[in-house]
C-alpha cells in the first residue's frame, strides 16, 4: 500500500511525524529517503517527539552514526547513513544487533545501503515541492501495513493536512 501527501511547511511535518508515532509498533523499520534538506530529520524529530523522547536530544548523528533513545514509550534508534555513502553496510556498523523486534529503527539516506532491508520496512521517501512544501511517498509492502497506512490516513484527515 502507498500514501502520497504534499506537506505544505514544517507543521505538516510534524503532524505526519506525530501520527506514524500513534501507529508505529515495537520492531518497526522506517527506510528514509529524499534529497538534501527534504525534511528527514525533522521527520524523525516529529515521530521522536510522538513516542515521547526528547525532541532537543534529536539531531542528526554526525560523528555517531547510530544515535539511541531510551526514555521514550519504545526505544527509538536513529541511524543517518550520510557520511558512510553508498554500499552501507549494516553488519559493519553493527546495525543488525537492532533488528530485534523490540527498537523502533529509523534510517536516513536508507538508499545508501548496500543491501536493501527486511521486506517489513516501511519505505519514506521525502522530495523538493517547494521551498515551501515537501512531498511525501510511504510504501508498505507487507500486510501490517495496510492496517497502520490506513489509520494513518485517518489520521492526517483528522489533521487536516
Ligand atoms: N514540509 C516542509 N515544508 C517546508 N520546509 C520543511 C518541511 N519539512 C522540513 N522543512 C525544513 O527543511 C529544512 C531541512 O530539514 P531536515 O534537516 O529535516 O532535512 P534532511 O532531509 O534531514 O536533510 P539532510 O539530507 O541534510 O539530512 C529544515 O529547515 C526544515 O525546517
Ligand atoms: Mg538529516
Amino acid at each position: 500500500m502507498r500514501l502520497r501527501y504534499t506537506l505544505k511547511g514544517i507543521e505538516a511535518t510534524n503532524v505526519l511525524g506525530n501520527c506514524l508515532s500513534t501507529v508505529l509498533g515495537p520492531g518497526n523499520i522506517f527506510l528514509l529517503s529524499g534529497d538534501l534538506g527534504a525534511g528527514k530529520t525533522s521527520l524523525t524529530k516529529a515521530i521522536a517527539s510522538g513516542l515521547g523522547v526528547e525532541e532537543k536530544e534529536v539531531t542528526s548523528p554526525s560523528f555517531a552514526i547510530i544515535h539511541e533513545h531510551l526514555n521514550g514509550r519504545l526505544p527509538l534508534i536513529h541511524v543517518d547513513l550520510y557520511r558512510l555513502g553508498p554500499l552501507a553496510d549494516i553488519t559493519e556498523i553493527g546495525l543488525e544487533d537492532y533488528f530485534d523486534g523490540k527498537n523502533v529503527v529509523i534510517i536516513e539516506w536508507a538508499e545508501y545501503l548496500k543491501d536493501p532491508l527486511v521486506e517489513t520496512a516501511l519505505k519514506i521517501d521525502l522530495s523538493f515541492f517547494d521551498e515551501q512544501s515537501r512531498e511525501v511517498c510511504l510504501t508498505g509492502k507487507t500486510g501490517i501495513w495496510r492496517e497502520r497506512l490506513l489509520l494513518l490516513d485517518d489520521c492526517m484527515k483528522a489533521s487536516k493536512v
